[in-house]
């Protein structure tokens, strides 16, 4: 059906996909190759701009010597005691069979080779060479054909620079009565026309979220300017349960720059880059015995640490030894990366910090991605299928997408006839005119950046915590304030979704009292018995 910013959008269809990263296409394709009618929707000018457009190191398929269940372990063991491990196994299980048949087989995508078969990476916790990777941008040649084979499906419309508002649901939306008093359950959402500025509800027999992670909650952070906790927000508000809030992955090696902080992929440890002090000399050994190669919560609080200690405001990452032609020839992008900051990764050390990365909590779902809300799916970084626990393990972000974006497509076709429209009326929008002043949309953009790097970063404890929580408390009572008098639009939607997002990660932050995986407490650091592990899984 093609994809396009202003076609006008349908009153209904059933199923409605927001988000166009790898889990939202995954979900779309496996929905309409169900028989369903697809709406995806993104705000972004193309279909494309995404986390997933910037994944470098790649994605998991199988090793030489590899079995799902060393691959569950591998997860299990980065996770810190949180995975839920049938939702692991799941993964491990069924991921390298949806590389196969839908990125390698359908889409197309061209992963790197090494003589007749893929070239395997090894990355960070990994037990072996699994990983198949175009390059360092794995990312852009997955999601490329990706949405290119989703705009050309018959059953699929895409519409980009639409912007998910609001999730309309039986409970706040519903203008016939006797729906109110029945399961709560979600109907579909408003959505913002960037051309026409109108907001029109479209109603959907199923809803499946995929909107992405938070990074852009943090002042430093490996992801771009969508990444602002869109979904986390809706679902929120929506009533649906969020879980493992607390564990925000922090990458441990960001480009150091003026300009900003640009990932520097882990497949360059992988590839045998060391990590430097100051003083020029290797230190992740004294902090785990795999060294560079620890999970990724480790290596980053390493770093901290020497950072701290020596007063440096960076360490070193050091991959000159494996030649400069070879490094050019491996990490095209990453040599441009740092050639654009006037650094030449193949010749020497670049200077590197830890940075915001990947949002391991979310919408609680089951395997089929199906939320505590009825009608509504998560899938992707926004949502929380139990894997990644506490920690995540590298690579295996793009193929939870996959894998779950599959299921919930097929369990959402599969979910009723397709074309039926019955239902509760539901309450047009109600547009208000106040304009809103881009001045104070960025000074509150700033507040929560530096609130949430400051007080629920890398090393946090209760005093920054409950600050963070009060200053964020008072920013989204403001906000509230302006967003109901407001024009609406794609920025201040997301400035009221960033404020509620950053609130609902402090708030989890706080009621952890522990140390665990990539959330860690100064002031509380014994990491729980196993056995309270189960409890601490649902918390919010
Ligand atoms: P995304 O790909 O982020 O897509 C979400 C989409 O939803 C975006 O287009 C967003 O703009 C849109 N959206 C958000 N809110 C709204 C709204 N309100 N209305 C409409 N649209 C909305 N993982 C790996 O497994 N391997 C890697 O090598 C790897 N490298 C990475 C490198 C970088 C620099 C980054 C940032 C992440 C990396 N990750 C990697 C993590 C991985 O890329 C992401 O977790 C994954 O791509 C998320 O996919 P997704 O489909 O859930 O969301
Ligand atoms: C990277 O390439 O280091 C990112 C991999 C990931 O986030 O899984």
């Amino acid at each position: 059906m093609g994809s396009s910013p202003g076609a006008g959008l349908p009153s209904h269809v059933d199923v409605l996909v927001i988000g166009s990263g790898i889990a939202g296409c995954s979900a779309a394709l496996a929905a309409a190759d169900a028989g369903a009618e697809v709406l995806v929707l993104t705000k972004e000018a193309t279909a494309e701009e995404s986390n997933t457009w910037y994944a470098q190191g790649g994605i998991i398929f199988r090793g030489l010597e590899d079995s799902p269940e060393r691959l569950l372990a591998d997860i299990v063991a980065a996770g810190a005691g949180l995975v839920l491990e049938p939702a692991a196994r799941l993964l491990a299980e069924e991921g390298p069979r949806l590389v196969q048949q839908v990125l390698i087989d359908r889409i197309g995508v061209p992963f790197d080779r090494e003589g007749r078969d893929y070239h395997r990476v090894q990355e960070a916790a990994h037990s072996a060479p699994r990983i198949l990777h175009r390059k360092d941008h794995t990312g852009r040649a997955i999601e490329e054909p990706m949405t290119r084979v989703m705009a050309e499906h018959p059953r699929i419309r895409v519409l980009t620079r639409h912007t998910a508002v609001e999730l309309i649901t039986t409970d706040h939306h519903a203008l016939v009565p006797e729906f109110l008093h029945g399961e709560p359950r979600c109907l579909g959402a408003y959505v913002l026309s960037e051309a026409t500025g109108q907001v029109e509800p479209v109603r959907a027999r199923e809803v499946i979220l995929a909107t992405g992670g938070l990074g852009r909650l943090y002042l430093h952070t490996t992801n771009p300017a969508g990444a602002r906790g869109d979904g986390l927000a809706m679902a929120d508000r929506a009533g649906a349960r969020l879980v493992n809030l607390p564990y925000v992955q922090f990458h441990p090696t960001a480009l150091y720059h003026a300009s900003g902080r640009f990932l520097l992929s882990e497949a360059l440890r992988g590839e045998g880059a060391y990590l430097l002090g100051p003083d020029m000399q290797p230190f992740m050994t004294r902090f785990h015995p795999d060294g560079t190669l620890a999970p990724r919560d480790v290596v980053a609080r390493g770093i901290h640490q020497v950072m701290l200690e020596t007063g440096s405001p960076h360490v070193w990452l050091d991959i000159s030894h494996r030649g400069e032609t070879w490094v050019r020839e491996h990490f095209p992008d990453l040599c441009a990366i740092s050639a654009r900051a006037g650094l030449d990764l193949a010749r020497g050390p670049v200077p590197v910090v830890p940075a915001a990365h990947y949002s391991c909590g979310g919408v609680a779902v089951d395997a089929d991605g199906a939320s505590s809300l009825r009608g509504l799916r998560a899938v992707g970084e926004v949502s929380c299928t139990g894997v990644h626990g506490a920690n995540r393990l590298a690579s295996t972000s793009l193929l939870e997408g996959l894998v779950w974006g599959t299921r919930a497509g097929r369990a959402a076709a599969a979910s009723g006839p397709s074309g039926t429209s019955d239902g509760p009326t539901v309450a047009p929008w109600r547009h208000e005119h106040e304009p809103v002043d881009p001045a104070l949309v960025a000074q509150d953009w700033n507040t929560i950046q530096h609130t949430m790097w400051n007080y629920v970063g890398l090393v946090r404890n209760e005093r920054r915590l409950v600050r963070a929580g009060r200053i964020l408390a008072a920013l989204d009572e403001e906000v509230s304030a302006f967003y109901a008098r407001g024009t609406m639009s794609d920025a201040l939607v997301g400035l009221r979704n960033g404020v509620r997002a950053a609130r609902l990660v402090a708030r989890a932050a706080l009621k952890a009292r522990w140390s665990l995986g990539c959330h860690y407490r100064e002031d509380a650091p014994g990491m729980p018995l196993p056995g309270r592990l189960r409890e601490l899984r649902p918390m919010g």
